[in-house]
């Protein structure tokens, strides 16, 4: 592997991880319900299996999970398929805790981590046969994220993706309207979703499509799984409360309030049309 650039630790990722584990499982993503009284864990398996679902993974199969948390998902997918992961992340503490469950998995060969930046991985060019991108490109410039991919991608090689993504921009007049609304519902507002979630940036379904495209990726397919995802936000609202006191080891009172704050305008946006989610796939000719 080439020589690493300098990398913008992720200090939102590093802060948060071990608190992290109590609301959201070790896998750090919304859950696909296809049954809404499906448990938080088995439906965050169950996101991993319908992003899979839309690529051919086999045991031969070379995979960058770009943004990896702490290595569950890469997990998931070695077991399944067999397939070899290569997991990357600016996160010092999600680095440190995958390598440790794949060296106590005894799986290390197969499944490795390092710190590395998505948009600018060091890889060399045409090293992979599925890139794999499970809700960090918000966290990501989407146009250096693309390019990245399908670089280091091999040719007939896959982007499999799927983040939080904006169903509509809302016009101007609309915007303000839900704004005042909102900051009526929610003073901390934007602030609070910034804070608990990190420094992201959503984007349209339509926007992630034509940066697939215009980085030269070809059959774009998108699925809306919105509906799905959404009962994800109450599971995460009574982890809180369920492990508050373990919690209040790394967040205060007052930042267990913002993620539950940013989690009840999340839901709004949802419930309004505006934020949903969604799972993308594009080909490398
Ligand atoms: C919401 S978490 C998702 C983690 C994992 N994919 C999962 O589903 O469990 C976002 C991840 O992206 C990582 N991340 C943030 N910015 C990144 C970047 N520029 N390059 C690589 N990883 C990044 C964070 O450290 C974190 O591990």
């Amino acid at each position: 592997m080439a020589m690493q650039r300098s990398i913008e630790p992720s200090v939102h990722y590093d802060r948060i991880t071990d608190a992290w584990r109590y609301i959201f499982g070790d896998n750090f993503h919304f859950g696909y319900f296809k049954d809404p009284k499906m448990g938080l864990n088995q439906a965050t398996d169950a996101l991993v299996d319908a992003l899979a679902d839309l690529g051919e993974f086999s045991n031969e199969s070379t995979v960058l999970d770009v943004g990896c948390g702490i290595g569950n998902p890469a997990f998931h997918l070695h077991e399944k398929y067999g397939c070899r992961i290569t997991g990357i992340s600016t996160s010092q503490r999600g680095i440190e805790i995958a390598k440790m469950s794949s060296e106590e998995k005894g799986i290390s060969h197969n499944v490795a981590f390092q710190i590395a930046d998505g948009t600018k991985n060091g890889f060399g060019a045409q090293s992979f046969d599925i890139v794999w991108v499970l809700e960090s490109s918000h966290l990501m410039e989407k146009e250096r994220l693309f390019s990245e991919c399908h670089r280091v991608l091999k040719k007939g090689g896959q982007l499999l993706l799927c983040d939080l993504m904006l169903k509509k921009r809302p016009g101007i007049a609309e915007h303000f309207d839900y704004l005042a609304r909102l900051k009526l519902a929610y003073p901390l507002g934007y602030l609070s979703m910034k804070k608990a979630f990190g420094r992201g940036k959503n984007e349209t379904f339509d926007y992630y499509a034509a940066k697939a495209r215009r980085v030269g990726f070809i059959g774009v397919e998108q699925i809306d799984v919105s509906d799905e995802v959404l009962p994800t936000l109450e599971h995460w609202r009574a982890n809180m409360s369920t492990h508050r006191d373990a919690i209040l080891k790394t967040f205060t009172p007052k930042q267990i309030s913002d993620f539950i704050a940013a989690s009840n305008l999340l839901e709004d946006f949802f419930r309004n049309g505006i934020h949903g989610y969604g799972l993308l796939k594009a080909v490398k000719p």
